[in-house]
């Protein structure tokens, strides 16, 4: 393979039909923001959209509610993102937070499989995702528990009619190893247990589809590689038909079949919208509102296309130019297992991550040894990828780590 150099990343970036969604989003100056998988990049539009909200709240008030899609915005952002995640529309809305989104899957997982006592989740799976499961036992007061598995070897032979539900993250946060959803649901279903997927770190980055896969439930941050901006609402997808007439554990007047009717008793909405619980929440929705403007003019394939050839290029610049220097990379060789970042090990990980701040690379640091770059395909270019392993290469090469200032490291 011929070494790869700044002018072999200008090349690609040269060939990438998405490069015009770049300018939809405002950028600052030579600082590369390797961390999507934390908060995702800033639509243009988002600064208008906050004014516009202000302007709305000072002259219109309660009218707002009427001339405005407040209320409409969970299923607008909804329909958005789900060919994202391989849903259609009607099938997604975004609200609340991911914990809560999982609490009410996996909740109604549990009604749809009253006989059943196993909750199945991964040992190395986000801490909010296994708490929500730990809530949900306590609560039980010992009728549930939960079974925990180490791989998707492992989750496959670990389906059996004790588990109802098995809640199980898509893309591992720290290494970004992604699970093969299809065949993990497949082996659930065979032996009628449910899915939920928190798809937080591939939606908007690598492939996810949902109705390919047959999951029954999927949520995610919408903060991350969505761009919903920061606090910005999560989302949650059900399977068409499952449990219709079923309540949520969360019943709220959002979800119910008739909202307006302001009926004394509940009855819930058909689909996805019963996990609607209280008022959206307007100001988070209107600086989200501004996704609007970037994902219909995203080709979903390109999208992924571009993260693979980012990720590639990038493992193979990690690995030409600070491989010597200690660097070891932990995600998948094959994209086809790959999350949305590219996690590596590197002498000083924590101070690095530091040391790479006053740089301008923004990335993140994970116990014991692990630095994660969040590679967004709607900004980040090839040129960036190479800009930012050279930073790090300075970084490791002159030691600059160990300055006494880089000693304490942040989350
Ligand atoms: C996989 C995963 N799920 C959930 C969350 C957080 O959920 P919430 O937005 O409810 O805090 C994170 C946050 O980084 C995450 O990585």
């Amino acid at each position: 393979m011929t070494a790869l150099s700044a002018a072999a990343a200008q090349a690609l970036d040269a060939l990438d039909p998405l490069a015009p969604i770049r300018e939809l989003f405002e950028l600052p100056d030579d600082v590369i923001f390797m961390d999507a998988n934390s908060v995702g990049p800033m639509p243009k539009a988002a600064r208008g959209k906050a004014k516009g909200l202000l302007d709305d709240w000072v002259n219109l008030r309660r009218r707002g509610w009427s001339q405005r899609q407040w209320l409409e915005m969970p299923s607008l952002l909804g329909d958005c993102i789900a060919p994202l995640i391989g849903a259609g529309p009607g099938e997604v809305v975004m609200c609340d937070s991911t914990t809560l989104n999982q609490f009410k899957a996996v909740s109604h997982a549990l009604t749809l499989r009253p006989e059943r006592r196993t909750l199945l989740t991964q040992n190395g799976n986000f801490p909010t995702d296994v708490h929500v499961l730990q809530g949900i036992a306590a609560a039980s007061e010992g009728r549930l528990s939960l079974r925990f598995v180490d791989s998707e070897d492992e989750a496959v032979a670990a389906m059996d009619a004790e588990v109802a539900v098995a809640a199980l993250s898509h893309v591992d946060y720290r290494s970004g190893g992604r699970w093969d959803m299809g065949r993990v649901t497949a082996a659930a279903h065979a032996k009628g247990v449910l899915t939920v997927w928190d798809v937080s770190h591939s939606a908007g980055a690598v492939p996810v589809d949902v109705r390919g896969a047959d999951a029954d439930f999927a949520v995610g941050c919408g903060y991350k590689y969505l761009c919903a901006g920061p606090g910005g609402p999560a989302f949650i997808y059900v399977k068409r038909g499952l449990g219709d007439e079923v309540w949520p554990a969360l019943a709220g007047w959002m979800g119910h079949a008739d909202v307006y009717a302001f009926a004394r008793d509940y009855a819930p909405h058909g689909g996805v919208k019963k996990f609607l619980t209280g008022t959206p929440l307007v100001g988070a929705d209107e600086l989200a509102s501004a996704m609007l403007d970037v994902w219909p003019k995203v080709d979903p394939a390109k999208l992924w296309a571009k993260h693979k050839s980012l990720t590639d290029f990038l493992i193979a610049a990690l690995k030409q130019e600070c491989g010597s220097l200690g660097v070891v990379v932990n995600s998948p060789g094959d994209h086809g297992r790959r999350g949305g970042n590219v996690s590596f090990s590197s002498p000083g990980a924590g101070s690095v991550v530091e040391a790479l701040i006053d740089a301008g690379v923004v990335s993140s640091f994970r116990q014991p040894d692990a630095i994660r770059f969040g590679v967004s395909p709607l900004v980040i270019r090839h040129a960036d990828c190479w800009e930012a392993v050279a930073r790090l290469k300075r970084v490791l090469a002159e030691t600059i780590w160990r300055q006494p200032k880089y000693a304490k490291v942040s989350v």
